[in-house]
């Protein structure tokens, strides 16, 4: 995780270093730094905590320069104190890092034994006590760090800067994500184009392996022996990575609320124009050529695969397997070639769900990625990218990545029904009529938030909270419960509702609120009787439902929630509103940071 900037700015870059790590927070904050060199030498400045610290340092203690490097960290190895802060210098080095060097421990015992004396105690510093090490042994800057990263094992992405050197940035890359952005007789670096939306829209990509040499007018990019190569320039379209937060108190609420018009961009995308069928993605995708589909994804995209197999298999009756990432990455699972791989990723930067992307290829029929940033690495090492049109999402905790997930597979699921023959013309045209109704019904499931406020007061006493769902709202209840969690701070669990009476029944007692998702459908029944053993014991009930589920079976619930009426296939979308409001008001309630929860980061670029 942590976001790293680097610039050779005509003026002192410092503001402009702060402004870009303000747009890299969400990788990580428990604390941050900057280091400037300018005609006297290199300063650096930390602080523990959000950027709002580091602010608070620079005004009290101003450094200026026209080179910079900053640094926003997810703590991996050390606490999070000033000490363990990036930039981390050493001599005439001073250097940023993302991700993990694993053989750490090694090098730095070789260099204490030198005599080398360490000032942290994360992975990172070793990087510059290296590079330093060798400038002492006479070798230039860039041999310096050619010769480190020859020695490092593990994932990174790097950023230099030199004591003395007022124009010149190295960087690297391996295994974490690096973009260089180029100005007018100025340079950047940056852990994504976001980062640098402010300043360019003219990036270059670095590719696995590769490091670059950067002046303010000139970069020269090398693979990972040495050879001199040239990576494209491209020109991103930044103004949809320009964001603000509009009239919401925070992110989260913004993003619950454009979910009906994300939704219909979406849909508007993977549907024709008389929305009689579902358009073919560009690249070809033809589900008759698979016998089985694999979808791999971490954390809410993961809950978003766990729908999507209902769907596959309901609609186009293939076999579908599911798993995070971070298992399937290392169980060495079988990959055959008629198997299609899904990877799942808001960010397209998540480390193990690209480790697992980079497991199948060349193994599986096609790899096919389904990602909200189509510039990031999932998305552009992927056989085929399709794109979740969600717009930039801020937010830590994913609520519009969600639905726009939920909105591609279903359009997915429909195409692949009608390529294996499971639906016909009229099949295909009768579920987009049913998809299409999504957008109206997320508008009137958000008129219902004061509703979900009220009830999130009473949540947010409770110490557990259990959520409960059937079918394709069994992912729900899951989706719930981590909401809940990462928001509020709440143990929650999500349960399908039939395990319940399988050990989790134990926990029930007047003071753990049940939620169930239980939209009227053919298993409408059972999730009653499962409603109805938590109640017997004393349970509290919250029972989410239609108007017609809430007359049947509003009787000894504690609460009730109104949803519109809608039909099963678009129920999973649907009831992730009051999985998220709910979320979104008990952590409110609480106070807790609800864009950045602590200890979390939005694109988890370790493993
Ligand atoms: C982190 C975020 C989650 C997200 C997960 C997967 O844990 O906090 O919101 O669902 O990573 O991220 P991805 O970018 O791969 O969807």
């Amino acid at each position: 995780m942590c976001g790293i900037i680097g610039i050779l700015g005509k003026a002192d870059v410092t503001p402009v270093l702060v402004e870009a790590l303000k747009r890299l927070e969400y990788r990580g904050y428990d604390s941050a730094g900057v280091a400037l060199v300018g005609e006297n030498g290199m300063v650096n400045r930390r602080a523990v905590g959000k950027l709002s610290e580091l602010e608070h340092t620079l005004a009290k203690s101003p450094v200026s320069g026209k080179s910079g490097i900053g640094h926003t960290r997810w703590a991996t190895h050390g606490a999070p104190n000033e000490a363990n802060a990036h930039p981390h210098r050493a001599g005439r080095v001073a250097v940023v890092h993302n991700g993990i060097i694993e053989n750490f421990h090694p090098l730095r015992e070789a260099l204490i034994a030198k005599g080398r004396v360490f000032n942290s105690e994360t992975d990172s510093e070793v990087v510059a006590q290296q590079v330093d090490d060798f400038l002492d042994q006479g070798l230039t800057p860039q041999a310096a760090v050619a010769a480190t990263l020859k020695l490092l094992e593990g994932a990174f992405a790097l950023a230099f800067l030199f004591d003395g050197e007022t124009d010149l940035m190295i960087a690297a890359r391996r295994g974490s994500p690096l973009a260089i952005g180029h100005g007018d007789g100025e340079m950047y670096i940056g852990s994504d184009a976001m980062a640098l939306a402010p300043v360019t829209n003219r990036i270059t990509y670095l590719e696995e392996g590769d490091w670059a040499v950067l002046t303010r007018n000139s970069y020269q990019v090398y693979d990972a022996l040495d050879n001199p190569v040239s990576r494209a320039e491209r020109v991103v379209n930044m103004d949809a990575m320009l964001v603000d937060k509009g009239n919401h108190r925070h992110f989260m609420t913004k993003e619950i609320f454009e979910q009906p018009s994300v939704i219909a961009l979406a849909l508007s995308h993977y549907l024709n124009h008389d929305h009689s069928a579902i358009n073919v993605p560009e690249g070809g995708l033809d589900f008759s050529k698979f016998d089985r589909l694999v979808l791999v994804a971490c954390g809410t995209a993961f809950y978003a695969c766990n729908v999507a197999k209902y769907w596959f298999e309901q609609i186009a009756g293939i076999p579908v397997e599911i798993d995070v990432a971070s298992e399937f990455r290392y169980r060495s699972p079988p990959v055959g070639a008629r198997d299609a791989v899904i990877l799942v990723s808001q960010s397209g930067e998540t480390a193990d769900t690209l480790a697992a992307l980079r497991y199948v290829k060349g193994k599986a029929a096609q790899v096919i990625a389904v990602v909200n940033a189509t510039e990031s690495s999932i998305a552009r090492e992927a056989d085929l990218a399709l794109p979740i049109l969600a717009g930039v999402e801020v937010s830590v905790a994913s609520s519009k990545a969600f639905t726009c997930q939920l909105t591609v597979f279903a359009a997915l699921a429909i195409l692949a029904g009608r390529q294996r023959g499971q639906l016909d013309a009229a099949g295909e045209k009768s579920h987009i009529e049913k998809l299409v109704k999504a957008p109206r019904l997320l508008d009137e499931a958000l008129q219902q938030e004061p509703q979900m406020a009220v009830l999130a007061r009473d949540l947010a006493k409770a110490r557990d909270i259990l959520f409960l769902g059937r079918g394709p709202l069994y992912p729900l209840a899951l989706e719930g419960a981590l909401k809940l969690k990462e928001l509020s701070y709440i143990h929650a669990e999500g349960y399908a509702s039939g395990e319940l009476k399988h050990g989790p029944i134990a926990l029930i007692d007047e003071s753990v609120p049940v939620i169930c998702f239980a939209p009227v459908d053919d298993l409408f029944d059972k999730t009653v009787s499962n409603m109805q053993e938590v109640m017997a014991r004393g349970g509290k009930v919250l029972l989410i439902s239609d108007s017609k589920g809430i007359a049947r079976a509003k009787s000894g619930t504690w609460a009730t929630l109104e949803m519109p009426e809608s039909d099963p296939f678009t129920t999973p979308i649907l009831y992730a509103i009051p999985a998220q409001l709910l979320a979104y008001h008990t952590a409110t309630e609480k106070g807790t940071d609800v864009d950045q929860p602590r200890n979390l980061a939005k694109s988890v670029t370790v493993e």
